[in-house]
């Protein structure tokens, strides 16, 4: 058991460059600005070019995490990647990252916990560290959610970007680094957010393709509802398991789902929303992708001061959930 406390050392974004703003949306289906600001906060999102597949955003994301935490490729022994739109069913993203990167030292793996998918990823790679067997991870979320939208759903369009975020965990001086980690699932709320066509349940066929099978399905409003309930209660459990309360918490970055949803979050807890990182608006949804680029964001605009105390928290399909205590 290390006695070292482990840590975020490096943070990375990148975003494709094309944006598709509302007033684009307008156009393909039956919705307005107004109806997508006012119900999601969301006013663009980005989509990646036809060349670029998950493991090209997740590289630049990467290669950006790994050289802000003063390392090279080389010295990464792990890579996890958290991504619900894998570049192929295998070799994982994870692998094919590690070959663009030449983190030829690294073991490599996906994991897939939908918008959950990042913390799910941290607390892993955290306990990996803790336990010795591994000194530098890179956690990533990715995704190109734009290939399996379909652009004449108004229901889930307006909602879904693309984009990646990167973060090297390592060790870090004592009092810092995490502190608390929440996880949690409840597979009897699976049909309310899936893809299901592309399995072994139901291999791709004309008839799956057909019949939109390959495209994100979603209940909008049991997931609203079920989000609404979870982001406080999550963000709660980890603050209480960190010894910590919510007037201890100098940022909130949570799931860029809804401004509603996220609003609600805070009320709950009783913060002013300046506590929140907030970037929805010009990403919208990027499921695992949401929260590292949101972290990325917040240390590009100096938001974050060492010793700062940061609660991540996040929810999705699954159902997953799952929260974090982070002292930078
Ligand atoms: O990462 C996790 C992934 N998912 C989520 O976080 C999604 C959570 N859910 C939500 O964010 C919200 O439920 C939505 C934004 C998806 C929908 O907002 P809502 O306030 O729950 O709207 P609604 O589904 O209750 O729809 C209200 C009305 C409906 O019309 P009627 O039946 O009242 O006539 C919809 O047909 O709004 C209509 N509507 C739209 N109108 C214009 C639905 N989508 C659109 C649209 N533009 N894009």
């Amino acid at each position: 058991m290390s006695l070292q406390p482990v840590g975020i050392i490096g943070t990375g974004k990148y975003v494709p460059e094309r944006i598709i703003t509302n007033q684009h949306l307008e156009q393909m289906v039956e919705t307005n600005d107004e109806w997508i600001v006012t119900r999601t906060g969301i006013k663009e999102r980005r989509m990646a070019a036809a060349s670029e597949a998950t493991s090209d955003l997740a590289l630049e994301a990467s290669k950006r995490a790994i050289e802000a935490a003063g390392l090279t490729a080389e010295d990464i022994d792990l890579i996890i990647v958290a991504t619900i739109t894998p570049d192929m069913f295998f070799p994982s993203t994870a692998c094919l990252l590690q070959s663009k990167l030449g983190a030829s030292k690294a073991a490599a793996f996906d994991l897939s916990a939908a918008c959950s998918g990042f913390i799910y990823g941290l607390a892993t790679a955290s306990s990996m560290i803790t336990s010795g067997m591994y000194k530098h991870v890179l956690v990533v979320g990715a995704e190109t959610l734009s290939r399996i939208t379909d652009y004449t759903d108004r229901n889930t369009c307006i909602l879904f970007g693309d984009g990646a975020g990167a973060v090297v965990l390592g060790h870090v001086a004592e009092g810092r680094g995490f502190k608390s980690f929440e996880l949690g699932a409840d597979g009897s709320g699976g049909e309310l957010l899936k893809v299901s066509g592309g399995g072994s349940r139901i291999p791709a066929s004309e008839e799956s393709v057909s019949t939109k099978q390959h495209f994100i399905h979603m209940a909008g409003n049991d997931v609203f509802k079920f989000a609404v309930r979870i982001m406080g209660s999550a963000a709660e459990d980890a603050l209480a398991k960190a010894g910590m309360t919510k007037e201890d918490i100098d940022l909130l970055i949570p799931h860029q789902a809804n401004i509603r949803i996220i609003q609600s979050a805070m009320n709950r807890l009783n913060l002013p929303e300046e506590k929140a990182m907030i970037n929805l608006h010009n990403y919208g949804n990027m499921s695992a992708a949401s929260i590292p680029v949101a972290l990325a964001e917040a240390v590009e605009q100096n938001r974050i001061k060492e010793g700062d105390r940061i609660v991540f928290v996040g929810f999705g399909g699954g159902l997953t959930w799952g929260s974090s205590v982070l002292v930078w």
